[in-house]
């Protein structure tokens, strides 16, 4: 079953606790942590203070994706902080290799993101060290924007690599995930959905069925 990563990014600060909770409650698999420095994106969120707050009230898959330049220096803290995921832009740090291993040695998931203007012909060689792929289908930095349809044939590209060679990375789709984007995702092999304002701007009480929508 595809599953659901909501991203808290277009919530109110105050409402964070409340959705997420009622995200929990509408089984939403993942929790989806965008974390920007306002460097490597032109905007700025939390760090992993949001983490750690958020680990204290879900056992969900806490799925935190990097927006930050440079990486390494930061991987422990968000370690620490209780993340089982931790996904990064290679773009942003020359010692990629060592991030993945650095977070894979802290018994925790390791992932990359694919920028718009990246190709998958450029991060082949983390193919095979990564558990996760987020395909980005908005240039990092913001919620609420339009669907990049011209970045699916990634997700097929990375489904059809891990077939392939058998990897073992599932594959994220990462902006502008609505009831009309995901079938597109879903029928080229994605696994995961991360979506923003599509859930997190709507009411509460509506969650269960958006997800089973999304699905
Ligand atoms: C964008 C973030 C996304 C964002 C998605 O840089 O990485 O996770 O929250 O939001 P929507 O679903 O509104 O595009
Ligand atoms: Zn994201």
């Amino acid at each position: 079953m595809i599953k659901i990563s909501p991203s808290i990014l277009s919530a109110d600060l105050f409402e964070i606790e409340s959705k997420v909770r009622a995200l929990d409650k509408a089984g939403a698999e993942y929790i989806h942590i965008d974390v920007m420095d306002g460097h490597f994106v032109k905007n700025l969120t939390f760090g992993s203070n949001m983490v750690k707050s958020l680990r204290k009230i879900t056992s969900k898959v806490l799925d935190v994706h990097l927006m930050i330049k440079p990486v390494k220096l930061y991987i422990q803290e968000f370690v620490d902080a209780g993340s089982d995921i931790i996904t990064f832009h290679p773009e942003a740090d020359k010692e990629s290799y060592e991030i993945i291993q650095m977070i894979n040695k802290s018994n925790i998931k390791a992932g990359i993101a694919i920028h718009p203007n990246t190709k998958i012909s450029q991060v082949l060689n983390f193919l095979p060290k990564v558990q996760q792929v987020i395909v980005m289908t908005v240039v990092p930095g913001f919620g609420g924007q339009k669907f990049m349809e011209n970045q699916v044939y990634k997700i097929k590209e990375l489904y059809d690599l891990r077939n392939k060679n058998n990897f073992k990375y599932k594959i994220s789709v990462d902006g502008g995930i609505n009831n009309l984007t995901a079938p597109k995702c879903i029928e080229n092999g994605v696994d995961i959905l991360a979506v923003g304002s599509y859930l997190l701007n709507k009411e509460k009480k509506l969650y269960p069925e958006l997800i089973k929508n999304l699905r």
